[in-house]
């Protein structure tokens, strides 16, 4: 979820609309604003899209203070009663929260028995406690501060008070929040660039902080209502990079940024000499670890299973690859000198991010790769490389895997190489040629387009399967498929298939086979005769030089380590095209979003 506000001389809607369509990628299940003026709150909210909701609000309502709140549905189906923001019974407060109470039942039962509840969120139950404590006589800034000592959980809460316009309530604690400074006016935001439109100085908030937002100040407090100063920094993002141009969609235009990604991380992590270059404090990280883990979700983990690789292969540490949302209660025995990775396009999956808090309280490292400096997990960790691979939009991730990869691969070249390891691999020059083969494969979407109309306009299922790091892309094709073209797919070792899931071969069931890797491209071949046996439709994906008669589609040459950010093209291609013939909603799938800050 999402949210925003504003307090000002200007009139909020539009403003908090704009920014919450910046925040859709967060959730889009609902979305609400609420406006107060001399008239009281005025609430507007939708299921649906922020285009709904911007048709369901009244153009002639003018306020000067709002909050706004796109939602991603935890507690409550998706409607309009469950969406934000809420109001107490009274209409007093209004509120939108993101994150989750674990209380809320607790608290429920405890403080509000007499309280007829509308809904069925644990946000609702926020806003009743703040009235309550109200009406017993505490001022507003008292009865917030005593409802928030109260609630276990993650939140981020902007409230308004239909009795004082003058100030927007807000508080934080581990989901992700910013206040935003102007002049004449203040406003509140889940990211940077939610606000980006009006102002680009922000204040970090850190956990368990309370900010009384007025048109001229903003004063952090903690819990114990002790003020704390706090210093604004510069957000360094380019507005541009946010909007689309002509692009039809997110997706496509972020697919075919990669080879500009590329390029822009060498030359990051170039050192004057042309040498790449990764901080000593990381190095010397990397080098006192006996085991690194690695912890991700999503597309990150993907990357997470192949950085295993280059780390074990190139740095020679051993490393373990988790999923975030086990790790936290099924923590393996660790290793005596960990190091912890965490990878995480956003920086703000509070799966990962609860992991990343245990580990410091078990008093371990961690490193953060992630695409968004200053971000929670960038913040948290003992140290940071970044993606710089520019705003990710599409919620399903494409130049931010890539560009995980090829951080990964730095990061353990270097490491290596700060050890006396050295491997054969010039890797400025062969990302170089990845970046010109990345553009290749993006030269040829008509390949991708027809591809995708063959295999898998009429499919229900379809199945990636690949051998050694293959495998591993074989996952992220599955899942971008899965994730927008809502085809059930799943990516499979090669020669795991046969031990179950080849039951599920028909006559024409797609197979996408990769085939880059010498040592293993005739046992991959094995296993799509074994399926072809049973009537499976295979699209075969090798790179030059292992081609042979009946493959589909021959990738560009490069060096045999680097091979997952090239073949990951034409799979993020077939996916996206798959999605449009089925006229899915490429950049905002059902259920999804992209930034996940609930655990
Ligand atoms: C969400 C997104 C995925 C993403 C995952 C991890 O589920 O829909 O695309 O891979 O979160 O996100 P992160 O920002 O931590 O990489």
């Amino acid at each position: 979820c999402g949210i925003v506000g504003y307090i000002g001389y200007n009139d909020s809607k539009e403003i908090l609309l704009k920014g919450l369509e910046k925040l859709e990628y967060r959730g889009y299940d609902s979305a609400g604003i609420a406006v107060v003026n001399e008239g009281g709150v005025h609430v507007f909210k939708e299921k649906g899209r922020i285009a709904d909701l911007r048709s369901a609000v009244d153009e002639e309502v003018l306020a000067n203070t709002g909050i706004g709140h796109t939602r991603w549905a935890t507690h409550g189906v998706p409607s309009k009663v469950n969406s934000h923001p809420h109001q107490s019974n009274s209409g007093r407060f209004t509120l939108v929260h993101n994150g989750v109470i674990e209380n809320y039942d607790i608290l429920k039962r405890e403080y509000l028995q007499d309280v007829p509840l509308k809904s069925e969120t644990d946000t609702e139950v926020i806003v009743q406690l703040v009235e309550l404590f109200a009406n017993e006589g505490l001022s507003v800034e008292e009865a917030f501060r005593k409802t928030l000592t109260l609630l276990h959980g993650s939140y981020a809460l902007a409230l308004i008070d239909v009795q004082d316009k003058e100030t927007i309530y807000v508080a934080k604690n581990k989901s992700p929040l910013l206040v935003g400074l102007g002049f004449g006016f203040n406003v509140v935001a889940s990211d940077a660039m939610a606000m980006l439109q009006v102002t680009d100085k922000y204040v970090e908030l850190m956990d368990k902080e309370t900010v009384l937002v007025t048109k001229d100040g903003v004063v952090i407090k903690n819990l114990d209502g002790e003020t704390i100063t706090r210093e604004p920094y510069t957000a360094e993002l380019d507005a541009s990079d946010i909007e689309k141009g002509t692009y039809p969609h997110y997706m496509l235009k972020e697919i075919d940024e990669q080879p500009v990604v590329v390029r822009n991380i060498i030359q990051n992590y170039q050192a004057e000499n042309g040498s790449l270059k990764i901080d000593e404090d990381i190095l010397s990280a990397m080098k006192d670890a006996d085991r690194i883990y690695i912890i991700a979700a999503g597309t990150s983990y993907h990357a997470g299973l192949v950085g295993k690789q280059f780390i074990e292969r190139m740095a020679k540490i051993p490393v373990e690859v988790h999923i975030s949302s086990e790790f936290g209660y099924n923590m393996p025995l660790l290793s005596e000198k960990p190091l912890f990775i965490f990878i995480s396009q956003s920086g703000e999956t509070a799966d990962s991010r609860q992991v990343l808090v245990q580990v410091k309280e078990l008093g371990h490292k961690a490193l953060t790769i992630t695409n968004v400096p200053g971000s929670t997990l960038s913040r948290e960790a003992d140290y940071t490389l970044l993606l710089h691979a520019g705003p990710e939009i599409a919620v399903a991730s494409t130049k931010a895997y890539t560009a995980q990869l090829a951080v990964l691969a730095i990061l353990a070249q270097v490491s290596g190489r700060s050890k006396g390891i050295e491997t054969d691999l010039d890797l400025v020059k062969e990302l170089g040629i990845v970046a010109s083969a990345m553009e290749a494969l993006c030269d040829s979407k008509e390949e991708f387009e027809s591809i995708a109309r063959e295999y898998l306009s009429v499919t229900r299922n379809a199945f990636f399967i690949g051998r050694g790091i293959d495998f591993y892309v074989g996952l992220e094709g599955s899942l971008k498929l899965k994730e927008i073209s809502y085809i059930q797919a799943e990516g499979f070792a090669g020669g795991e298939l046969k031990h179950g899931t080849i039951a599920l071969i028909e006559e024409g069931t797609p197979i996408i086979a990769l085939a880059t890797q010498d040592f293993v491209n005739l046992s991959i071949r094995g296993n799509v005769k074994e399926v072809v046996a049973r009537g499976a439709n295979p699209c075969i994906i090798s790179m030059e030089g292992l081609e042979m008669e009946g493959d589909r589609f021959v990738i560009p040459e490069v060096h045999h380590l680097l091979t997952p950010l090239i073949s990951v093209v034409p799979l993020q291609l077939i996916a996206y095209y798959a999605a449009l013939h089925r006229d899915c909603d490429v950049d905002k799938p059902r259920n999804l979003a992209k930034s996940v800050t609930v655990e």
